[in-house]
């Protein structure tokens, strides 16, 4: 019992440092520090993150194969290496033998079902791969595509977390009441839920390329109304560049997203009366809705706040991926939680 106790609470935890995690990636990326460790697992050959600029010069000169895009000239700030120190350190240090750890005592649980092994199995195998995959998006030079490919395993990652606590719970009949769905209605919501997911998804993939394409965050102008909800005073472009205008193309799988949304939770709305537990996936899918609808204020107030001095604010794209992530990881979790058929032991016939 001890060790489904602290399994149970151990994945939580993991879940939650985590997303701090997938939040420091975030602020790596606004700070414009993808490179200020330029090497791997060491950081300019040292363990620390003040490295000054004179070291950074006798490092470059030492390994002049590893200088970045920026040129052997850059200098990082000690604030730039210490987002990315201590992403990896968190990662590495803390996230990798922690999740070891669960994996053993999962295994080592008679009671643990096969599912929930091969969650803990999962999430082992998808902290190796996001290490190696980290390596290379700093090898990669932090090209767009290799940073949109870090976060969505860090994604599946997180998922792979969730997953195993919701098999944890099935494990001890502990599944709290919030994420018990009516079986019905749950059957009949997975593919569609399946397809929120998976266009939320879509959408964030879409805006890493934005974010990591240079000049893409301007690519529809930043001339307020003209380039929101406009693009250079238009709502239809040509598109003869993907990656220079993905911001075009991430609006319109945005817009779709929405729609659907919104059309979902209308839906559901409608249909949870009918049932006994409806309420609690339409607070979802609705929660999730209104996720979405507020990252598109975000998004848009991120194009607003350009100004010539000192072009856009930031932290608003860090928020931007964060409300990105989170509805992603709301649809997901429902989704996990209608398909393992692990959340709701009261069989059908109690509600007829
Ligand atoms: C569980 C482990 C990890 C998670 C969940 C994670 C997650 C993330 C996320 C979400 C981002 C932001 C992507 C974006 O803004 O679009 C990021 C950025 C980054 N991560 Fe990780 N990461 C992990 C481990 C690592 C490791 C081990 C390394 C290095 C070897 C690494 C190197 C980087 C770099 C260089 C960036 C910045 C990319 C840029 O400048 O755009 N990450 N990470």
């Amino acid at each position: 019992m001890l060790d489904r106790i602290s399994t149970k609470t151990l994945t939580a935890g993991l879940i939650a440092v985590t997303f701090l995690v997938i939040a420091i990636g975030g602020v790596i990326r606004i700070y414009d520090a993808g490179e200020s460790c330029p090497d791997w697992p060491t950081c300019f050959g040292s363990w620390s993150f003040d490295v000054s600029p004179e070291e950074q010069e006798i490092w470059w000169d030492e390994n002049p194969d590893e200088i970045d895009s920026r040129g052997e000239h850059h200098r990082y700030t000690t604030f730039q290496i210490f987002t990315e120190w201590v992403h990896r350190l968190i990662a590495g240090v803390i996230l990798g033998p922690l999740v070891l750890l669960n994996w053993f005592l999962v295994g080592r649980n008679d009671e643990s079902n096969s599912a929930t092994k091969l969650a803990a199995a999962v999430s082992v195998a998808l902290i190796v791969w996001q290490g190696l995959i980290g390596w290379f998006t700093v090898e990669m030079d932090n090209e767009h595509w290799s940073v949109a490919l870090h976060l969505a395993s860090a994604l599946a990652f997180e998922l792979s977390l969730i997953w195993l606590w919701l098999c944890i719970s099935r494990d001890t009949h502990e599944t709290p009441k919030w994420i018990e769905f009516d079986p019905i209605l749950a059957t009949r919501w997975k593919n569609r839920i399946a397809w929120l997911g998976f266009g939320s998804f879509i959408a964030l993939f879409a805006g890493v390329f934005v974010a990591t394409t240079p000049g893409a965050n301007t690519g529809c102008g930043v001339n307020g109304f003209d380039s929101w909800p406009l693009c250079h005073g238009k709502l239809f472009n040509t598109i003869e560049n993907l990656e220079n205008q993905s911001q075009i193309i991430h609006r319109w799988i945005v817009v779709i997203v929405e729609i659907a949304l919104l059309a979902a939770a209308w839906v559901v709305m409608k249909e949870q009366d009918q049932h006994q537990h409806g309420q609690i996936l339409r607070n979802w899918i609705w929660t999730a809705t209104g996720l979405f609808l507020l990252n598109v204020v975000v998004g848009a107030f991120y194009i607003f706040s350009w100004t010539a001095d000192s072009g856009f604010e930031e932290w608003l794209s860090l928020l931007h991926l964060l409300l990105a992530s989170l509805t992603f990881l709301v649809l997901a979790t429902v989704w996990l939680s209608t398909s393992v058929g692990t959340l709701y032991d009261t069989n059908v016939e109690t509600l007829e």
